[in-house]
């Protein structure tokens, strides 16, 4: 029989502590798919992949991932249908009620990838308290990318160097990619060493092209909800074996 709790562990004690990815960013595919499988609304799937945020975010800090980015909200998926977006705002917030005490008791800061002012009012309340009430925390940080599109953080990067430039704030001299990076939503954070991304497509969908120059990137078939701990846990072990030359030899 398979035994998943003994696969958990053993999966557990081949990663090595001391090489752990210091971010990793996740894009959480698949939710539709995973419904549609199940003869289920789009929403059931969406449910579901917030189970599997809450098992994720606590299995990533357990074992001292010290950043976790997740793809929620794209700039792109204003296309789809506005039950679906009220759907996914209300999950958010609903999210964030049920586990900020759980993110404060395990010490987790949550921070936001993309522009929030445009999200409606309800959600960006809840995110902007949920930021507020958690800013403190230091064990590890969780990105929630909402209304988050890689080139539209680019381009507004550019619009206010271009500003501070103006201002007198900063030369043109002296802007380099270490400067570049203070104007990305990511500021003062580490890129992802690990880029997972279940549900069987094979790109990126927009999500942090800047900070995943030299990321390994994990694919799998897996949809979201079905995404779990030994998944996780895979991604590591996979990662670990990789040999990241950066450019050298
Ligand atoms: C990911 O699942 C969730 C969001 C993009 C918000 P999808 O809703 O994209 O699920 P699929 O890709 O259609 O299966
Ligand atoms: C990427 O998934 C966005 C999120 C996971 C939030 P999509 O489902 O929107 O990406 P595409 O449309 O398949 O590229
Ligand atoms: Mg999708």
């Amino acid at each position: 029989m398979y035994d998943r709790k003994k696969k958990i562990e053993e999966l557990k004690k081949s990663i090595d502590m001391d090489k752990l990815p210091l971010h990793i960013a996740i894009i959480m595919d698949g939710n539709g798919r995973w419904a549609k499988k199940r003869f289920l609304p789009r929403t059931a799937g969406h449910k579901e992949g917030m189970e599997r945020v809450k098992e994720i975010v606590e299995v990533a800090s357990n074992i001292g991932i010290k950043y976790l980015s997740l793809y929620a909200f794209s700039t792109e998926n204003w296309k789809r249908p506005k039950e679906e977006i009220d759907g996914l705002m209300k999950l958010l917030v609903y999210y964030l009620r049920v586990e900020l005490k759980n993110l404060n008791k395990n010490n987790i800061k949550i921070c936001t990838l993309g522009d929030i002012t445009k999200l409606p009012e309800g959600p960006r309340k809840e995110v902007q308290y949920a930021v507020e009430t958690t800013k403190h925390n230091d064990k590890m940080i969780l990105n929630i990318a909402l209304n988050y599109g890689g080139r539209d953080e680019i381009v507004g990067g550019i619009k206010n160097i271009v500003n501070d430039i103006k201002m007198g704030k900063i030369k043109v001299e002296d802007l380099d990619e270490s400067v570049f990076s203070d104007y990305l939503y990511t500021k003062g954070q580490p890129d992802p060493d690990l880029l997972i991304r279940p549900s069987g497509e094979l790109r990126l969908s927009n999500f942090m092209l800047y900070q995943i120059a030299y990321s390994e990137f994990w694919f799998s078939n897996i949809y979201w909800p079905d995404f779990r701990e030994e998944h996780f846990y895979q991604a590591i072990v996979d990662y670990q074996k990789r040999d990241r030359r950066f450019g050298g030899i």
